[in-house]
């Protein structure tokens, strides 16, 4: 069983003082640091893109949890990995031959995750979890950071753990959108390994001590 890890979101951070908050992500309990890539194609929002990824990287001394959000990650998936990427996180939704996708994500080197959108159903994945690192289960829409959680999400995490029990698969299950202290234990609980906040961590008054709060209320073990 896998300890739950936190991954902050520099989706919420100031970007005028990235470094800054990015040594402060270094000197917290904080396992990885989530980067989300926004095209304003597949998702209605940009964020930033390569540059931006590798500058995080020449600061950051954790794992880049790369979450692309993008059409055609395919032709992206080596610059990505050139710009810094531990993991790198596709959408179900934008690849046709997921299949090649994720193996061309190993290839590269990196560990190979992918993302359901709040509709997409966990069983799609049955043929190819065997081959994941990791499923990121999208607990809001993408596209912006401070939304709502979507409880529904719960349910995935159950279909989920039944997928990889009947499998006998092992991924870090990632929960992304709206986590915060009011559900981060009932997520771990319920089989989540690895849970992203934004929003929360970078809006408190203190995010150090948020992200302390949240691994503690993390620490208890999943019952799956
Ligand atoms: C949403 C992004 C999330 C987002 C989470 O499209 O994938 O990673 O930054 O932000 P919060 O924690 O504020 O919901
Ligand atoms: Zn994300």
């Amino acid at each position: 069983m896998k300890n739950t890890v936190l991954a902050p979101s520099v989706l919420a951070a100031d970007f005028a003082n990235l470094q800054r908050d990015i040594d402060m992500l270094n000197a917290s309990e904080a396992d990885w640091i989530h980067v989300d890539i926004m095209d304003g194609i597949f998702v209605p929002n940009i964020s930033f893109g390569i540059p931006v990824c590798q500058a995080i990287h020449k600061h950051a001394r954790k794992p880049l949890d790369v979450h692309l959000m993008i059409k055609n990650p395919d032709d992206y998936l080596e610059a990505f990995r050139n710009a810094g990427a531990d993991r790198l996180t596709v959408h179900y939704e934008t690849v046709t031959h997921l299949h090649s996708t994720v193996n061309r994500i190993k290839e590269l080197g990196c560990k190979a995750g992918v993302a359901l959108n709040p509709h997409t159903p966990v069983h799609v994945l049955e043929d190819i979890i065997q081959e994941l690192d990791l499923v990121l289960i999208m607990s809001v829409n993408p596209g912006f950071g401070g939304q709502k959680f979507i409880e529904h999400t719960f349910t995935k995490i159950n279909k989920l753990q039944q997928l990889l029990k009947a499998t006998q698969s092992d991924v870090w299950v990632e929960i992304d959108g709206g986590v915060t202290d009011t559900n981060a234990a009932a997520l771990t609980k319920a089989g989540a390994n690895a849970l992203v906040a934004g929003s929360f961590v970078f809006s408190s008054e203190d995010p150090l001590l948020t992200i302390s709060r949240l691994k503690k209320l993390t620490a208890i073990k999943s019952e799956n």
